[in-house]
């Protein structure tokens, strides 16, 4: 009687000890599943705090935070030619600074005239101002199942961004930022491209430091008027001799037109020299800027303009594209974009 008790009483504390140890593992297992995954998703209002105070976009996409870092997104704000251009215009909070500090797209709305931001304007186009919804969530071209701090939305958007792009560079009010009006019927949207495909370049890496997978994505730099091989793939410069003249042939391989933006002007730069090297015409203009002149005006995408130079058989002919980025750029600091010589 006395050893069945005993017996029975063993029995019920293992079978406690059990549902003791099981409810632990499950309990640790949830716990994992709770603290790490949904109900550890920041809020919008956090997410916007630890961005402007803990830079925390950094600690889990370092790649990605260096190259927005050095691009003129990043600089947007507190570039000096803005700076100086917005400081002569009396209404900048309303005409200019919402673009150049923009409270974040997703919530304003793709397509609309962007809306300033009341703090933190020194971030200017931040990882939040492309990335972040109402809610706090990412959107990305990804499916992302390994999702942590943040949400993820997928989002067809950020996969083909010219319309994200748009945003800023296609407002209809604001032409001479506009890169998008030009780009819909060039010969790179025949083809299918988008604007991120000439300016973030595709790569194979994780999409973040908690992801183990490499995929395709795209760096974040947005090389453009400060990058001499950007410059050096816009355009194409060559030169035809035929009966007693050159042909100097400029085309425009750039997805709009050529140069993209309003200040900047693109210099032809022709020498001819006779036998001995002596230079019997040396000749310097501007050919493409924002202008009413047709002659001097943007080159579109895809089109070529011609500059004819009568030229007997013994002479040379030198011929350079030299970009100015603004009206006061040194000559010095004219950047070679083609040469070309017959
Ligand atoms: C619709 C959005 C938008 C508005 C409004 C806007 N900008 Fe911009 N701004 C841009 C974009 C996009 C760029 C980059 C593309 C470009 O340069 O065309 C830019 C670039 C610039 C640049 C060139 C800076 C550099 O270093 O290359 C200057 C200068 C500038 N903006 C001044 C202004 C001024 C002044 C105003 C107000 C009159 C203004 N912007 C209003 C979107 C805007
Ligand atoms: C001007 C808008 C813009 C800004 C600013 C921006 N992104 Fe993106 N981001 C995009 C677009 C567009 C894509 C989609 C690229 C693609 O097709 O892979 C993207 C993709 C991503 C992805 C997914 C990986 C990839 O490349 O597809 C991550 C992660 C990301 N961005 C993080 C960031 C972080 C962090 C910052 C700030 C350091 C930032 N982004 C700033 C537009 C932006
Ligand atoms: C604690 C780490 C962590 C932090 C901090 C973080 N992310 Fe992420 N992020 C991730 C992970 C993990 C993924 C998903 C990767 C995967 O699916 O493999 C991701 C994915 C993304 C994506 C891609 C979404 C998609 O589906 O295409 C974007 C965009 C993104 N993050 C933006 C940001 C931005 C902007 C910040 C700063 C405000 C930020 N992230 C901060 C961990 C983080
Ligand atoms: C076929 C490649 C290609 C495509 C597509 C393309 N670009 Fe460009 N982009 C270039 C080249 C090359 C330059 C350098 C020459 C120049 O500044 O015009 C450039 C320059 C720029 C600049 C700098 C302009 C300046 O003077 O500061 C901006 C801004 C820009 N592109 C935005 C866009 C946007 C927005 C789209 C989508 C509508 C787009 N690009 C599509 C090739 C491309
Ligand atoms: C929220 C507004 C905004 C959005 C969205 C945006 N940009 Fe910009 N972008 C700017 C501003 C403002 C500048 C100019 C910064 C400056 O020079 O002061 C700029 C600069 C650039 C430049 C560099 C111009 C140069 O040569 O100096 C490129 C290239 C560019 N953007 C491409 C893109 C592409 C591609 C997209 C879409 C994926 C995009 N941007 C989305 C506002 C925006």
């Amino acid at each position: 009687m006395k050893s069945d008790l005993v017996v029975r009483m063993a029995r019920i504390c293992l079978t406690i000890a059990l549902i003791t140890f099981c409810a632990q593992v499950e309990t640790a297992d949830e716990m994992e599943d709770d603290s790490i995954f949904e109900p550890s998703y920041l809020s919008y209002d956090d997410i916007y705090r630890d961005f402007t105070q803990k830079k925390m976009c950094k600690r889990c996409h370092p790649a990605i935070w260096r190259e927005w870092e050095r691009s003129m997104h990043a600089k947007a704000w507190e570039d000096p030619i803005y700076q100086e251009a917005a400081s002569q215009v009396e209404d900048r909070e309303k005409k200019c600074d919402p673009c150049h500090a923009p409270e974040p797209i997703l919530i304003t709305g793709i397509g609309k005239m962007p809306k300033l931001r009341a703090e933190d304007r020194k971030y200017g186009v931040s990882c939040i101002v492309c990335h972040i919804d109402a809610h706090g969530a990412m959107h990305g071209p990804h499916k992302s199942d390994n999702p942590m701090y943040h949400a993820n939305v997928t989002s067809e958007a950020h996969a083909k961004p010219t319309e994200l792009c748009a945003t800023c560079h296609g407002q209809p009010s604001v032409p001479e930022h506009n890169q998008v009006a030009s780009f819909r019927d060039s010969p790179a949207a025949e083809k299918g491209l988008n604007c991120a495909s000439c300016h973030m370049p595709a790569v194979k890496r994780t999409l973040s430091v908690h992801t183990y997978e490499p995929v395709t994505v795209r760096r974040h730099t947005w090389a453009g008027s400060r990058s001499v091989s950007k410059l050096r793939s816009a355009a194409n410069l060559k030169i035809v001799r035929a009966e007693g003249k050159a042909t100097v042939r400029l085309t425009n391989k750039a997805g709009h037109l050529l140069p993209g933006e309003a200040l900047r002007a693109i210099i032809l730069d022709v020498k001819i020299s006779d036998a001995t090297g002596a230079v019997s015409r040396h000749e310097k203009a501007v050919i493409s800027e924002a202008s009413d002149k047709p002659e001097h005006s943007r080159i579109p995408p895809g089109e070529t303009r011609e500059f004819v130079y009568p030229l007997n058989d013994t002479e040379k002919i030198e011929a350079k594209l030299l970009y100015r980025l603004i009206p006061t750029t040194p000559e010095t600091e004219w950047i070679t974009m083609a040469d070309a010589s017959q």
